[in-house]
């Protein structure tokens, strides 16, 4: 996934700067390598290279550069390596047109034969060159740059999202085909990006657009038409509040500690959220369904394993759980009409998750549940209905936050649908919401602080760990996967996360003395992982608990930093309060290795290729 930016301004000439400061607010969405091309006087200046935006600007001056208008552009590589050459933007055939793509390219090898045969001149490795040529093919034949870039789209096919434009004209032009795209609306200048971060330095005067949309900023507006017949479309600007503040790191050392901390707030909002007028929607939609899923990637797949032990236990619903591209073909012959598809993506952009939209949509599928995070992603516009996650911008790469909203989202529902159709009763469900509405916020507070210096501690003792397992049981199966998950994201090690009771089926013969395997646990199931934590320690495997503090289990650990305890709590608040210390983990034993968290190596926030 990449970040495309452009900017158009009235009269004057420091688009350089501009470019910069908007968009290195993308820089989650791609760093492997960064260019920006200028525009002064009908003559393009493009200047790109590997590294993030900070070092490439430091080597080539981008800030410095002079002009009205341009494009800039962040990569995260797919198709290329990460070089020079491969870098974004691109120039056409010659240094008239330039540009720049986010998304795939899936006819690439065959498109770029074909351009090549017809005497273009294509230099690089990336597919994004390509939409630069196939504008230019078209302006060959219709001499109308409107035109060419509407034509363009019929040679490509994907899905992606392009920012183009010519020397010697005045506007820049874009195209949604599938990645995100937003523009905006200054006094003096107009903007288009592939995400909010990067406009709001610049204007909350926002434009948001649907696939098969394009749109061409001039130095005064934005007009936006309809691709397929060049109709003009009304979009008025709305005003958004997104709290530009999100992209800043706030005093904290990263952004990824700034959102550990957030987490207190975001328990309090989403509850907020969740108590909502609109939440009979969703409990509707819900209700109204024969067949439930809870598709995701990554973190939010994490957070909707531990939706699925919620949605069963406390409102009898035989929830499934499925990563975005392990959907259609494990459920892709079963679904119907009656089915609901909740599609848990914080950046409604994930492309294995459109991908199952798309799915759902085209097969009539039954009804479609965002959880979704940005307001104003193709997930919130394609879903039937959606329940925003109500975090603020998630700017660090892996996942804490929005994992955490997620789950309590989850429980939340779970606890209303349960006491709706009688599976807990009503007094038992009052309570449970009354906990999560009155205690999460104070316990998460506390959790973040008691375990804080454990974690940090911990850390201390792990720096020499390449390999270790983290099992959870029962409601902490999913916790555990995310706690292996932020380790492997932001330490490099191999950390596995999977159930504890399969543990002594097979992998447990990696126990040798020492060896590290992390159990988390809640007061419900600690009777049974004292079993399997049993089965590493006869082994002199080196075994770290985390969970609520209990007699039972202090034998099992060597010393006091290998218990991570969390404060007690209801045995189904204590779910969504064992995450936080193996997020502090994974954070400081990541610092103390010498790696930025919010910048793993190979790494991108928002994943929108296959
Ligand atoms: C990955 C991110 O690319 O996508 C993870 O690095 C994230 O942090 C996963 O959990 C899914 O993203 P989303 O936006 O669909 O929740």
């Amino acid at each position: 996934m990449c970040g495309i930016t452009g900017i158009v301004t009235q009269n004057s000439d420091n688009i350089g700067e501009l470019l910069v400061r908007c968009s290195s607010k993308l820089t989650y969405r791609g760093y492997d390598s960064v260019g920006v091309a200028a525009v002064r006087n009908g003559a393009v200046d493009l200047r790109k290279d590997v590294g993030t935006i900070e070092e490439v600007n430091e080597l080539l001056g981008l800030s410095s550069m002079k002009g009205d208008r341009g494009i800039a552009q962040l990569r995260w590589a797919t198709y290329g390596a990460p070089t020079k050459m491969n870098a974004q933007p691109h120039f056409g055939c010659e240094e008239v047109f330039y540009g720049a793509h986010n998304g795939n390219l899936h006819n690439y090898v065959e498109y770029k034969k074909e351009l090549i045969e017809t005497g273009h001149i294509v230099r690089s490795e990336n597919d994004g060159e390509l939409c630069v040529h196939a504008v230019d093919k078209y302006y060959e034949q219709t001499g109308d740059m409107f035109e060419a870039v509407r034509l363009s789209i019929q040679d490509l096919k994907g899905a992606f999202a392009y920012a183009v434009g010519r020397a010697d004209e005045q506007e820049i032009y874009a195209v949604k085909m599938g990645s995100s795209l937003v523009a905006g609306v200054a006094d003096n200048a107009t903007i288009v990006s592939s995400d909010l971060p990067s406009v709001l330095p610049l204007t909350n005067n926002v434009i948001y657009l649907a696939d098969g949309e394009m749109l061409v900023l001039t130095p005064h507006d934005v007009k936006v038409y309809r691709i397929e017949d060049g109709k003009q479309l009304e979009r008025v600007p709305q005003i958004s509040y997104v709290d530009a503040r999100a992209a800043e790191k706030g005093g904290y050392p990263h952004f990824m500690l700034k959102e550990i901390n957030e987490q207190p707030k975001v328990a309090q909002d989403v509850l907020g959220i969740l108590e909502s007028s609109k939440n009979e929607e969703w409990l509707k939609l819900i209700e109204n369904a024969s067949r439930h899923y809870l598709v995701a990637c990554g973190s939010s797949y994490n957070a909707s394993i531990v939706g699925t032990y919620y949605f069963n236990r406390l409102a009898g619903i035989p929830m499934l759980h499925a990563i975005g591209g392990q959907f259609q073909p494990m459920y892709g012959t079963t679904m119907d009409e009656d089915s609901l598809s909740i599609l848990v993506s914080q950046s409604g952009e994930t492309k294995d998750i459109l991908n199952v939209l798309n799915l759902i949509n085209a097969k009539h599928y039954g009804k479609t549940l965002g959880v979704l995070n940005v307001i104003g992603s193709t997930l919130m516009f394609q879903a039937d209905s959606h329940i925003p996650m109500a975090c603020g911008y998630e700017v660090s790469v892996p996942a804490t936050k929005t994992y955490f909203s997620q789950s309590i989202i989850f429980a939340y529902l779970a606890a209303k649908l349960g006491e709706r159709n009688g599976h807990i009763d009503s007094s038992e469900a009052k309570i449970f919401i009354n906990q999560l509405r009155n205690d999460l916020p104070s316990l998460t507070q506390t959790t973040i602080d008691r375990t804080g210096i454990l974690a940090k501690n911990l850390a201390r003792t792990m720096m020499d760990v390449k390999d270790l397992y983290c099992l959870g049981y029962g409601f902490t199966d999913g916790v555990a996967r995310e706690g292996a998950l932020k380790i492997k994201e932001i330490c490099y090690n191999h950390c596995e996360g999977m159930y504890s009771s399969e543990f002594k089926h097979g992998p447990l013969s990696i126990v040798t003395k020492n060896y590290p395997v992390i159990f988390t646990t809640t007061t419900e199931d600690s009777w049974m992982v004292i079993n399997h934590i049993n089965e590493v320690k006869a082994r002199h495997g080196r075994t770290i608990v985390v969970g609520e503090f209990e007699k039972t289990l202090e034998p099992y650990v060597a010393n006091k930093h290998d218990y991570l305890e969390v404060p007690k709590s209801d045995v189904l608040i204590n779910p969504l309060l064992d995450v936080i210390p193996l997020q502090l983990l994974s954070y400081f034993l990541s610092v103390d290795i010498g790696i930025n968290p919010d910048l793993p190596r190979n790494l991108s926030k928002t994943l929108t290729v296959d």
